[in-house]
């Protein structure tokens, strides 16, 4: 069978993770190609047989290239989505696809047109834990699911020139939520009621953002889904899950640095949960990246769609509309108005 050639954009903290998990564990697929604007010379010496160059245009266009990741920050994701598609080359994309609803509608559209393969990088779902939660749910374990709740804290701020390119806290970090929301209970959204707040550092608010947040998700059904969002946990990264239904209750809690249990006079102690996203999600990036290589090699449908990124826009666009308004916001609202964030 055919190896998948892949040009990964971006060699960052995520293009990193993408790139190691390709060279170890993935044999039917090999980057060909690597761009960054900024050389990492160590990294040329290791891998010979990779093209390096500073330019993505140059990588997308090669012969050598069947599919790209595309890393980059996500100012950038657009265009380079849109020259993939051109060059007919089969797209993984990081979330949030763009901050704009219009341009991520229009590419969606293009690479669809243009029978190209398109995946968005919502590597939640894919999760060992959430996936056994999806399918207990699926499988009717706890009746009918009336209310989630996500837990969503990073260990500390990320650099404000970050926060500043990021689109926001909905639209960089809580887009992962809605999905999974969305994911969890397989239904639309209908309504978004979020507040968000500076607590942690008044530079954030400097920058254009928040760095607190709760969403409260409407589904069409009438069912609920709750996430809070800080930018700042002390204790760590802190992602939890809880679905309740007519019949039950799932909680998927955090993943610890290790299962000990120390018991003493001075109290019951147990280590804090994993660092950050790297060490957290580390088996969901494996598997998204399982499922995008096989989806090219059977020519079967990819597992997270534009579609799934139109909705999860929507949904940050209301939720930061609301925050704005005070006031609940109807995701029709959104979709009339093609907003952009
Ligand atoms: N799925 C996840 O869990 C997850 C986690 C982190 C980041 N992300 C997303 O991944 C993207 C990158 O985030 P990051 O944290 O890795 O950022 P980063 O700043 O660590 O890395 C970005 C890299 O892209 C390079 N770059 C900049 N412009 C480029 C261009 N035009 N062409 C090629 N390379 C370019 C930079 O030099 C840098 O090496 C963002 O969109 C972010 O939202 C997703």
């Amino acid at each position: 069978m055919k190896k998948i050639n892949i040009a990964l954009l971006g060699m960052g903290r995520i293009g990193k993770i993408h790139f190691m998990n390709i060279k170890q564990y993935f044999p039917s697929a090999t980057i060909t190609a690597v761009a960054d604007p900024v050389s990492d010379e160590s990294l040329h010496q290791q891998y010979k047989n990779v093209f390096f160059t500073n330019d993505p245009y140059e990588a997308i266009k090669r012969d050598d290239v069947d599919a790209v990741l595309i890393c980059t920050p996500t100012s950038s994701h657009a265009d380079l989505i849109e020259e993939a598609i051109r060059q007919r080359k089969h797209i993984f994309c990081e979330k949030p696809m763009d901050l704009s609803l219009e341009r991520t509608e229009a590419l969606t559209e293009m690479a669809a047109t243009s029978k190209v393969k398109l995946m968005i990088g919502f590597n939640r779902r894919f999760d060992p834990d959430f996936m056994q939660a999806y399918r207990s749910v699926r499988e009717g374990k706890i009746g009918n699911v009336q209310i989630v709740k996500i837990t969503s804290r990073d260990p500390g701020l990320p650099p404000l020139d970050y926060i500043r390119n990021s689109g926001g806290l909905f639209m960089d970090m809580a887009i992962h939520d809605f999905d999974m929301a969305r994911y969890l209970m397989n239904k639309e959204v209908v309504e978004v009621f979020a507040k968000g707040l500076v607590v942690i550092d008044p530079a954030v608010a400097e920058a254009g953002d928040v760095d607190t947040a709760i969403t409260t998700l409407t589904f069409e059904d009438g069912s609920y889904a709750v996430i809070d969002n800080s930018r700042k946990a002390v204790y760590g990264y802190d992602q939890r899950l809880e679905i309740f239904g007519s019949g039950g209750m799932i909680q998927v809690d955090n993943n610890l640095h290790n299962r000990n249990v120390l018991y003493n006079e001075s109290g019951i102690h147990q280590a804090l949960p994993l660092d950050f996203f790297m060490d957290r999600y580390s088996r969901s990036y494996l598997k998204e990246m399982e499922l995008f290589i096989q989806a090219l090699t059977l020519n079967s449908p990819m597992p997270a769609t534009g579609s799934d990124a139109i909705q999860a826009t929507i949904i940050a666009a209301a939720a930061k509309l609301s925050m704005e308004t005070g006031s609940p916001v109807k995701l029709e609202e959104i979709k009339r108005s093609g907003v952009l964030v």
